[in-house]
């Protein structure tokens, strides 16, 4: 699966969303130490990015916790694709490495981070695509014990419904069709982002303070968007590779005409689309 992300990766860096800072604020009030992350699955870095944007945010409690937290990570983004991190924005505190899908045990404490040094690991909107069992058990080997924080959160595809709606109910009805049309083309690890993560194994314990489970817990990023970004968005989507790769171009000409008529219907060209977040968090305990 590690290769659907190659091709589109200039799209994907384009028109992916942001995270909003209320989520770091989460994961980092959970994640005792600051020293160093492992973001893996960093694509273009869309997470390191929402990060870095932070440093331009005006003078307030917010810019000071971040700053703060920022300065203190070390951080470390790793991903399958050379594609994608070529897209990914060079930050002082972050360094990129390629990986292969199932990387060996030797290589992820040479080339990564050695045993019991990471504080945080970060996977956002890619764990569904990941092997699992072998994953945790690197994630698990990397992490500092007892306290060592995971945190994996994905977004779904704009529900466009009436508690996220996300132009007009003329556009919004005809992406739902258009959605349900691509089903054929996205692999069923995708289902498990469809489910808000919800189904997924997560192997950790609480992080405390009240919490009694690992989520997942939910947060909204507002996405600024016109509708050629909206199409780049599409365009991003491993379905639209697959199909394309079947032959099928899901964005046909007359299918771009009624999005373009619906969306301009309201006279509105750019908006503020609200996206949910959903954020599975857990430490990793004391291995037995
Ligand atoms: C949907 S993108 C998410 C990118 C970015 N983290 C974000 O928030 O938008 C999923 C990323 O996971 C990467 N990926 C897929 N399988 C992987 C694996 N086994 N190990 C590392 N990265 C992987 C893909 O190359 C892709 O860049």
């Amino acid at each position: 699966m590690a290769d659907l992300f190659h091709r589109q990766a200039k799209n994907y860096a384009e028109s992916r969303p942001t995270y909003p800072e209320e989520l770091y604020e989460f994961i980092a009030s959970k994640t005792p130490n600051h020293d160093l992350v492992w973001d893996a699955g960093t694509g273009s870095g869309q997470a390191a990015k929402s990060n870095s944007y932070s440093f331009s945010y005006c003078f307030s409690y917010v810019f000071v916790l971040f700053m703060f937290l920022i300065l203190q990570f070390e951080e470390v983004g790793t991903d399958t694709s050379q594609e994608q991190l070529d897209y990914a924005p060079k930050l002082p505190n972050v360094r990129y490495q390629r990986t292969p899908p199932n990387i060996p045990m030797s290589e992820l404490e040479s080339s990564v981070a050695p045993s019991g040094t990471v504080d945080l690991v970060t996977i956002a909107a890619a764990l569904h695509w990941f092997d699992l069992p072998t994953f945790y058990q690197q994630v698990k080997q990397v992490l500092k014990k007892p306290h060592g924080v995971i945190a994996a959160w994905t977004y779904t595809i704009p529900e466009a419904n009436d508690d996220y709606p996300l132009a007009n109910e003329k556009f919004d009805a005809l992406f739902r069709q258009f959605y349900a049309d691509s089903q054929p083309y996205w692999n069923p690890a995708r289902k498990l982002t469809d489910d808000k993560f919800r189904g997924i194994d997560f192997p950790f314990e609480p992080v405390g303070d009240g919490a009694n489970h690992t989520g997942p817990f939910e947060f909204t990023t507002d996405w600024v968007i016109d509708l050629e970004s909206f199409l780049t968005f599409i365009r991003s989507w491993s379905a639209y590779q697959t199909a394309k790769e079947k032959g099928v171009e899901l964005l046909r000409d007359d299918v771009v005409e009624s999005f373009k008529r619906a969306w301009s219907e309201d006279g509105v060209d750019q908006r503020v689309v609200k996206t949910p977040i959903y954020l599975r968090i857990g430490k990793v305990g004391n291995l037995e």
